[in-house]
């Protein structure tokens, strides 16, 4: 495990990744790294189901606030959504089961643009690619 986390060390020493047992926990760290109750973040709408539950159900019993995207292609409706709490923009960069791909840098320039921290996750189906979690702040 250490071999695995360690070998993506950053430049200052510090682990580069972190090894969970499944997608969803890696999804519950990726925005709890980020958002805390009283924030808010935007979601892609198109997600796995346990995702959606997540940021639906589950964000907003911990103070959460989520407000989904419908079209994430749709680059103007991110910025409008974005809120002076939000911390996070976030999208499955192949959600399941649809397998859309999500436009990652168009999403990270708009979410830079007003100043919103990125984090997009891709959990580690079986039949999907392989965990691509990024956060840029
Ligand atoms: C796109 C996507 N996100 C999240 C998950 C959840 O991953 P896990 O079942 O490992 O918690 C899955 C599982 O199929 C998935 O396909």
């Amino acid at each position: 495990m250490s071999a695995l986390e360690g070998g993506t060390e950053t430049a200052v020493g510090l682990p580069g990744a972190l090894a969970v047992a499944s997608g969803q926990s890696a999804e519950v760290l990726a925005i709890l790294n980020l958002a805390e109750s009283g924030d808010h973040v935007v979601a892609s709408a198109p997600l796995y189901g346990g995702t959606y539950n997540l940021l639906h159900y589950t964000m907003p019993k911990m103070g959460i606030t989520v407000t989904f995207i419908d079209d994430p292609d749709d680059l103007d409706t991110w910025g409008a959504a974005a809120q002076p709490n939000t911390k996070a923009f976030y999208g499955e960069t192949l959600p399941n089961p649809k397998n859309n791909w999500i436009d990652i840098p168009g999403i990270a320039e708009v979410s830079h643009a007003n100043s919103v921290p990125t984090s997009s996750c891709t959990p580690p189906p079986s039949t999907s690619v392989a965990t691509a979690c990024r956060s840029a702040a």
